[in-house]
This record gives structure tokens, sequence and C-alpha cells, in this order.
């Protein structure tokens, strides 16, 4: 079993961390262009890892070629994959530094492809969303967080929004009835394109601000890079808890 890691904005570098083996970059071509990832080793098990943004956060929510990322971690043979991302809260208990694991997403998201099913093709088009995020590996990550001294939250719902702008206070005041708990701009369509392909996936969702109108303050791109680096060690030590949980 392969398995895949995709890093929002904070990870850039999973392989750096492990000790064990040497991380080889990677690039693989797919029918929808190159993705870049690092191979590696965790625990005897192969292991490829994705920073979503680049290894140098150059490529903007809005331009991040979602389907090469997924389609590449699947020729590669990956049937599950763990995510992070950066998200803003909607919810006052849900502050900055909490992780969410969701459970459920909203898609606002307005010119990005979300499928892989836009060709012809002989699999099932309509895939059912009632669990969009693996149930099990949430689960994983639940118990990973609980581990920590971090206040994680078992359920969320999750809205993705095109960017690369923040989101304006009346939008929040909408997606806050609409029953949204975080927001970010790189959720969907990962979740979708991995479930079209049959690839189990979670993520962990790292609140890194009150959303725009919660607070009065306006968001900066700083303070989000600030509690992700804060955050970063626990992430490293959470990704490593559930792929234990993963060995075969
Ligand atoms: N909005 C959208 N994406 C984000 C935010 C936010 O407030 N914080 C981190 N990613």
């Amino acid at each position: 079993m392969a398995l895949g890691i995709i890093g929002g904005t904070g990870l850039y570098d999973f392989a750096a961390r492990e000790k064990n083996t040497a991380p080889k970059c990677l690039i693989v071509d797919t029918p929808y262009g190159p993705a870049q990832l690092r191979q590696m080793q965790y625990e005897g098990q192969p292991l490829y890892f994705v920073a979503r943004h680049g290894p140098d956060h150059s490529i903007p929510p809005h331009r991040v070629n979602y389907r090469a990322n997924i389609m590449a971690l699947h020729q590669l043979g990956c049937t599950c994959i763990l995510a992070t991302n950066a998200v803003g809260s909607l919810r006052d208990q849900m502050a900055p530094g909490h992780l969410v694991i969701p459970h459920d997403y909203l898609d606002f998201t307005k010119c990005r492809p979300l499928t892989f099913f836009d060709r012809r093709t002989d699999l099932p088009l309509h895939r059912d969303q009632t669990a969009p995020y693996c149930p099990q590996l949430r689960e994983f990550m639940i118990s990973a967080a609980h581990a920590h001294a971090v206040p994680v939250h078992s359920r969320g719902v999750y809205i993705c929004t095109e960017g690369p702008r923040f989101e304006t206070v009346a939008e929040i005041a909408m997606f806050t009835q609409w029953g949204a708990d975080i927001v970010g701009m790189t959720g969907v369509p990962e979740v979708v394109l991995a479930r079209e392909l049959d690839i189990r996936y979670a993520t962990v969702c790292i609140v890194s601000n009150y959303a725009a109108g919660i607070t009065g303050k306006p968001l900066t791109e700083a303070e989000v890079e600030k509690v992700m680096a804060e955050r970063l060690p626990t992430i490293h030590e959470l990704l490593q808890a559930v792929l234990n949980r993963l060995q075969p």
C-alpha cells in the first residue's frame, strides 16, 4: 500500500524530518500535466509527499493543479491520502491554533476543474458524497490529535472559496448561515477528485485566524503563516501517528 500526504500552507516538506530515509524528488507525468512530489519510505512503505503550493509556496490556491496531484498519487499506487489545510474559523469556539477534522464540505469555488469525468468514461459519474472524508482516517486523525495538548474539533463543515482574495464580511455571514464552520481555498476539488479515484482521503485543518468580520480586524497572510509555523511540529507528529496506524 502506498500512502500520500498533501501539505498545505506551512507544510512544504515532510521528508526532511524523517531521519530514516533519503527523500527523492520526482516529477510524474499525468494526462493533466506534471506533478512534483517527494518520494520516501515510511516504516518500509512507499510514501509520497506533495507540497500543494509548491516547495517554495509559489502556487496560489486557484492555480494548483489538483487533478495532476491526485492523478499522480493514484498512478503511484496511493490508496490513502492525508492532507493539511490552513483555514479561517467562522465559529467562536474554533479559535486560532485549534485543529478541525472536517466531515463535510460546501463548494463555493468558481473556476477550477472539479472532475476527472469530463471525458468519456466507463466509471460511474455520480459519486456519493454522504461521507466525503474517510471516516476511519478521520478517526485516526482525531485520536492522534487528542494525544497532544491541542484543542481538536472532531467535526466541521469546510467551505472552499476560490481565492486568492480573502472573503468579504457579507460572504462569511452568509456561509455561517449555510452551516459552514471553517473556510479555506484548497479543500475542493482535492477531496472530490480523490473520491472519484476511490482513494481514501481526510484532512486536518489548522485554524490560523477568525474569518473576515468575526473579530473586526483585517486579515493578513502574516497571521496565517505565524500560526501555521507554531503548529508545524504538532502536525508532523499527528501525521506520523496516523501513518503508524496505517501500517499493514
Ligand atoms: N479564508 C480563506 N482561506 C484561509 C483563511 C481564511 O480566512 N485562513 C487561512 N486560509
